[in-house]
């Protein structure tokens, strides 16, 4: 999981934003659309229809659903804030991002300071959960739970090169919480390791559920690459240093959404108190599969960038491809513009915009 975020990758480059949940923004709201459109409306489920209360009866079943018509719009950034962003992430100069090991220290304060987290136990999803890390350390905050040993984790797995370091392990302040932490995770070999460090140090199987299971927008097995374990960049795609056709170089993994995910394996039906999720590069596609997560959740990070999906400029009716028409002087473009973006498994939209495109270059 990569802690903490957003990343907008550009060539190598990338921008880490965090989101809570809650204070969003015209983003999600935006692709909150795309998901409503992209996701069948078979079950009642993704309908935002509770301002009355903050459950919704599923079946016999009562789960919090946030309360998404009473909520308060996020303030516009002020003139010296956008410059000061501007500044910040180098905009102006064209050099678009800021890349690095992610440390979501406001996370591990509010679970150090706050008592009350906004619930009597604590739900976390850890989506790409690879060698456990994060999770563990999500788990200690939000169990409050001392056997949840960030030094002793990266101990047992030591072996396994880290690209970031650990984060610093904070005090726990509070008496435990019941809870869960679930750790999905799609590489055998990550599972192998997961599995054996979380037996070596004693945690509750009911408290850090680790599964073996590939999340995206549907149901269904895939055949998932298997690397050494702690391999970065592992996606259904293949992997850093996996080499297709060696022995073993896949195994089916069960592939769920992650409504589907949550509704098979998470027992709480309260809010989400933490939902990471590094699929690298089918985030997208794990956020079109958790519409009605999304509304039980009050802390999400994700990765962020347009795979699967092509981009354009948006200028009247006229269609300016941005994917893979990349001019360098978009570095040092200085106004905010209208982007329209298509995923191309939607290919009867996809294919309009494209003929758009072309028209519009005929000009
Ligand atoms: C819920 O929304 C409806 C329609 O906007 C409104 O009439 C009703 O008073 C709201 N209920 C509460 C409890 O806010
Ligand atoms: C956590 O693990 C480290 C390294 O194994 C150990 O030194 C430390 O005492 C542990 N802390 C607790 C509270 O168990
Ligand atoms: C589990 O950990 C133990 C102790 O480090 C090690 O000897 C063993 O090989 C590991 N098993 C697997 C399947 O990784």
């Amino acid at each position: 999981m990569a802690t903490g975020l957003l990343k907008y990758r550009n060539g190598n480059k990338s921008v880490q934003i965090s989101i809570v949940v809650g204070i969003i923004g015209i983003l999600t709201a935006g692709y909150f659309l795309l998901l409503q459109r992209a996701v069948p409306k078979s079950k009642e489920v993704l309908e935002r229809v509770s301002n009355v209360s903050h459950a919704l009866v599923e079946g016999q079943v009562e789960i919090y659903r946030h309360d998404n018509l009473n909520l308060q719009p996020e303030k516009e950034c002020t003139e010296e804030q956008r410059h000061k962003i501007s500044q910040h992430l180098g905009l102006e100069s064209g050099n678009v991002g800021v890349a690095g090991c992610n440390d979501p220290d406001w996370l591990d304060s509010f679970f150090e300071e706050e008592r009350d987290i906004g619930t009597e136990s604590f739900l976390g999803i850890s989506v790409g959960c690879n060698k456990g890390t994060d999770a563990v350390q999500i788990a200690r905050l939000g169990l409050s739970d001392v056997n949840f040993n960030v030094s002793a984790w990266t101990n047992f797995i030591g072996s396994i090169i880290t690209v970031c370091p650990p984060r610093e392990q904070g005090p726990i302040n509070f008496p435990r919480r019941n809870g869960e932490m679930h750790c999905i995770e799609p590489m055998l070999n990550n599972i192998i390791l997961v599995n054996n460090a979380s037996q070596h140090l004693g945690l509750d199987r009911k408290q850090f559920v680790v599964t073996q299971a590939a999340i995206s927008a549907r149901n269904g097995v895939v055949k998932f690459p298997n690397a050494n374990a702690g391999a970065e960049a592992c996606g259904i795609q293949g992997c850093e240093g996996w080499v297709d056709g060696a022995n073993n170089a896949y195994t089916d993994v069960p592939l769920y959404s992650l409504d589907s995910y949550v509704e098979k394996f998470v027992s709480s039906n309260g809010p989400i108190n933490v939902l990471a999720i590094d699929a690298e590069g089918w985030d997208f596609d794990v956020l079109f599969g958790a519409s009605s997560v999304l509304d039980r959740t009050y802390y999400l990070e994700f990765e962020y960038h347009m795979i699967g999906f092509t981009c354009y400029w948006l200028s009247g009716r006229d269609l300016w491809r941005i994917t893979e028409c990349y001019f360098d002087v978009y570095n040092t473009w200085h106004y905010w513009s209208n982007v329209a973006c298509v995923h191309r498994s939607f290919t009867k939209l996809a294919e309009r915009m494209e003929m758009r495109f072309i028209t519009s270059l005929e000009k």
